[in-house]
């Protein structure tokens, strides 16, 4: 945990110049990458994120009065404001509703909360399916936990985040954003089990085997992301109280030839993606357990995003291209990550060719008319930690 801070990205203003005094203390948060074990954490399942070496940085300091003032290197503007009795959901315009959501969070605990100055600085890409908006939760849990001696432990620190963001942003997600912004381990892979949060972090190290992790942004605009979200949350939801289950996850592979025929199309569809990516999520942490190049991982990355794709329904044109791109130019497997409908895709390729794929990869946007991507590599990174000023 820990470490300096970064300050990278077009810093337009610093705690000192919004606020006319020094903060006290500051924690750092990471975005995120999935490996494996998409759409599986609302669903008891299994999930394989790793933190980037992104971060967003919360500098905070007290107030002696009951107001919250928030404002960012990146948001050009003066601070948001708001008093803590105030805070509610759909209160706090744009990005501040991140941070204010944790204030009312951990209000609502009954925790002893005071007005705070906060400033939020970071390099995580926002709008790209990298968890921005966790690394800022995050990073905010942990500046108050610290300001005001709260006692939280981490997994305590990840429910306060991801409360914040359903309750007072409004988005229902499930918990492998945050819980990788917080537990996540530098070197490693975080296997979560969502249904009883426990952990195992897997040592991953791609540059060992002449590897790279390549993070294919496809600046796809966003398409009405949070209503088909929820739909697919519904949809699952929905399959197992027909199956008979307490979530999708309790539906093994085998059981899938009695348990489709049960459903209606859409929701086998759904179903069926759940019950392989569990698997495929098993598969890609005996293969890590056992040794293996992890090349022999692509094939399950590809396997995955037909899934989402075909199964799930939450790929889109700018995703697709990326994927087949990156394939095409001998990436050993490739797919989207986060929730869709956008963000990015992630590819295995030898680190020598980088250079092959990534311009395979924009050419392939720009023969199909779509955005030009950006591109990063994912190195598996420290979670959230305290930082120095
Ligand atoms: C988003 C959500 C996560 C998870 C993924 C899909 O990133 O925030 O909780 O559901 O989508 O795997």
């Amino acid at each position: 945990m820990g470490g300096p801070c970064r300050r990278r990205g077009a810093v337009v203003s610093t705690f000192a110049q919004a606020y006319g005094h020094a903060p006290e203390l500051a924690w750092r948060a990471p975005g995120r990458i999935n490996v494996i074990g998409e759409h599986t954490d609302y669903n008891d399942g299994f999930v394989l994120p790793a933190a980037l070496p992104q971060t967003v940085t919360a500098r905070v300091a007290r107030r002696s009065d009951d107001l919250v003032r928030v404002c960012s290197a990146q948001v050009p503007g003066p601070p948001v404001e708001v008093r803590i009795d105030a805070i509610a959901p759909g209160a706090v315009p744009g990005a501040a509703a991140y941070a204010t959501g944790v204030l009312g969070e951990l209000r609502d605990r009954g925790m002893a909360v005071t007005g705070v100055d906060i400033h939020l600085d970071g390099d995580v890409p926002r709008g790209a399916g990298l968890s921005s908006s966790a690394a800022l939760e995050c990073a905010v849990a942990g500046a108050l936990d610290s300001l005001w001696g709260l006692g939280l432990d981490a997994r305590a620190l990840v429910d306060v985040a991801r409360r914040a963001e359903n309750v007072y942003v409004g988005v229902p997600c499930g918990v492998m954003d945050q819980a990788a912004a917080v537990l996540s381990r530098a070197g490693h892979l975080l296997l979560l089990d969502t249904r009883d949060m426990t952990t195992r972090h897997i040592p991953f190290d791609p540059a060992a085997f002449g590897l790279e992790l390549l993070v294919i942004d496809t600046r796809a605009p966003h398409r009405l992301v949070d209503g088909e979200y929820a739909r697919r949350r519904e949809q699952c939801a929905r399959a197992s109280e027909l199956l008979g289950v307490a979530a999708l996850r309790d539906v093994q592979p085998d059981e899938l030839p009695g348990a489709l025929p049960r459903l209606e199309p859409v929701l086998a569809r759904r179903t069926r993606h759940v019950v392989t990516e569990n698997a495929r999520v098993r598969g890609t942490v005996a293969l890590l357990d056992a040794g293996e190049d992890p090349r022999r991982v692509g094939p399950l990355l590809t396997a995955a995003h037909r899934s989402l794709r075909d199964d799930f329904e939450v790929s889109c044109a700018e995703l697709d291209t990326a994927v087949a791109s990156a394939l095409a130019a001998g990436a050993y497997g490739a797919r989207m990550i986060g929730g869709g409908f956008g963000g990015s895709a992630l590819a295995l390729v030898d680190a020598d060719r980088r250079a092959a794929v990534v311009a395979a990869v924009r050419a392939g946007a720009e023969q199909a008319a779509l955005p030009e991507p950006a591109f990063l590599t994912a190195q598996p990174s420290a979670g959230a930690g305290a930082c120095p000023c």
